[in-house]
């Protein structure tokens, strides 16, 4: 069939067939259909959608379009973790040193920024020398040995998402359910754990902020793991109002650096202990109970925050920095923003927040740019306290002056108050188990 003939069958709203998704998947890995068809034909599904058969085959050729990880050598339940995306979401950070501390090992392959989100390698590559790029031996021999290694996408891992990622990115095609869900179940079927724990994200700074496409999105995700013979579930948590106080590179590590030592913002720590539950209880841990419990005692004990440690320098990271975070060089140009108005502060929007972040350099803002490990927002206040006008609201990070004009005028309009206490809105909306089902709804 030609291309042609595939991107009008689905502009009319038609399935496609096997082979098709098959032919179009291959032509993306290959370089063989030029971007301008690619990105129609993407364009097509964004706006008809996939039925959750094609969504499965789709999933199932971009993870055949490369090479696949092999963790059998290592033994136990390998249990891998994926996020959404959000701001402030260093989860990761915290996460998989706390499971892997248990005993539980962990082969994370992890995406760099897209958008207003962070991601876990620019942030990992904030600690001076920490190596992300860990070839496929030295990549199984870490996590064999210390049950942890934290690397970037090896180079040939779902190479046909990586085309088709580069395109939704600039042609406004990323928040499609079924393009999200293919996209990150195929680099997970292809990183080749066997379990995970998906951190489906929802609220304004979620790539599908409304709560039904989040659910939706955790179910076909969850479906999928589980039909090709991975134990999957997923936690639905709020992304309304950024993830913890720090936003930024270097300053998300220094917070989990907090919140590995015992301490830190009370809703990253609740949020990190859900996911490390659930990760210890894919891999058999115990009950919801047990394994809450076991995160906790290696979370207090010291037991997790050594696990980071010994990642960073196992990857030749510089560890006087997990030591003392205060090392890390500040941003010459900070700026404080203060409450302009006396009342409970009723919204934080994360986009907005996550799109300051980018302006101050934390994030980019086309492919080629870099990011500036100092740079970012630490958050003084967050949804629910009470200010007077002139309150600290917010600190800015960045190179010079001049940089911080335009966040802080997205920072300041991403901020609402009211005379009335807000309601408190839940971390954890929800879980999506092996039956697709809604397990619980949590007011915190
Ligand atoms: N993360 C991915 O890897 N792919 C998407 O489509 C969205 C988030």
């Amino acid at each position: 069939m030609q291309f042609y003939d595939i991107i009008a069958k689905k502009r009319d709203g038609d399935a496609l067939t096997n082979e098709e998704i098959e032919q179009f998947v291959q032509d993306a890995a290959q370089g063989s259909v030029p971007d301008y068809q690619l990105s129609a034909l993407l364009m097509a599904i964004y706006l008809r959608g996939m039925t959750d058969g094609e969504t499965a085959r789709l999933t199932q050729a971009l993870a055949r379009s490369g090479d696949t990880v092999d963790l059998s050598s290592i033994p136990g339940v390998k249990v891998d973790k994926h996020s959404t995306g959000g701001v402030g979401d260093k989860t990761t950070l915290i996460v998989a040193p706390l499971v892997a501390a248990c005993d539980v090992p962990v082969a994370k392959m992890s995406g760099r920024g897209l958008g207003h989100t962070g991601g876990t390698i620019d942030k990992l590559e904030s600690i001076p020398s920490f190596q992300t790029e860990l070839e496929g031996q030295a990549f199984l021999r870490q996590v064999r040995e210390i049950g942890l290694a934290l690397a970037g996408q090896s180079g040939n891992l779902a190479p046909a998402d990586k085309k088709l990622y580069a395109l939704r990115d600039v042609t406004a095609t990323v928040g499609s359910l079924p393009l999200i869900a293919s996209s990150i179940m195929s680099k997970k079927l292809a990183a080749g754990s066997d379990a995970i724990l998906l951190d489906v994200k929802t609220g304004s700074g979620a790539l599908l902020p409304s709560f039904e496409d989040a659910l939706a999105l955790a179910g076909q995700m969850v479906a999928i793991g589980r039909a090709n013979g991975k134990q999957t579930s997923a936690l639905i948590t709020g992304m309304d109002t950024p993830l913890g106080r720090a936003i930024g590179n270097s300053l998300e590590v220094a917070e989990a650096v907090e919140v590995l030592r015992g301490g830190g913002p009370e809703d990253l720590r609740t949020v990190c202990l859900a996911l490390a539950a659930d990760m210890l209880q894919l891999a058999g841990k115990g009950d919801p109970g047990a394994c809450l419990s076991l995160a906790e005692t290696a979370l207090s004990d010291g037991r997790a925050l050594a696990k980071l440690r010994a990642v960073v320098a196992a990857q030749n990271g510089d560890v006087r920095y997990i030591d003392e975070p205060s090392r890390f060089p500040a941003a010459p140009h900070k700026e404080v923003l203060y409450a302009e108005q006396e009342g409970y502060i009723t919204r934080m929007q994360a986009q907005e927040i996550g799109a300051a972040s980018v302006l101050l350099g934390a994030g980019r803002r086309r492919k080629e740019d870099s990011v500036d490990p100092a740079a970012g927002l630490l958050l003084h206040k967050k949804t629910g306290d009470y200010v007077r006008k002139g309150d600290a609201l917010a600190t800015l990070h960045c190179q010079a002056r001049a940089m911080a004009a335009e966040a802080a005028d997205r920072m300041r309009a991403a901020v609402c108050y009211s005379d009335t206490k807000p309601a408190p809105t839940p971390l954890i909306y929800a879980r999506v188990n092996k039956d697709g089902t809604l397990s619980y709804l949590k007011e915190t």
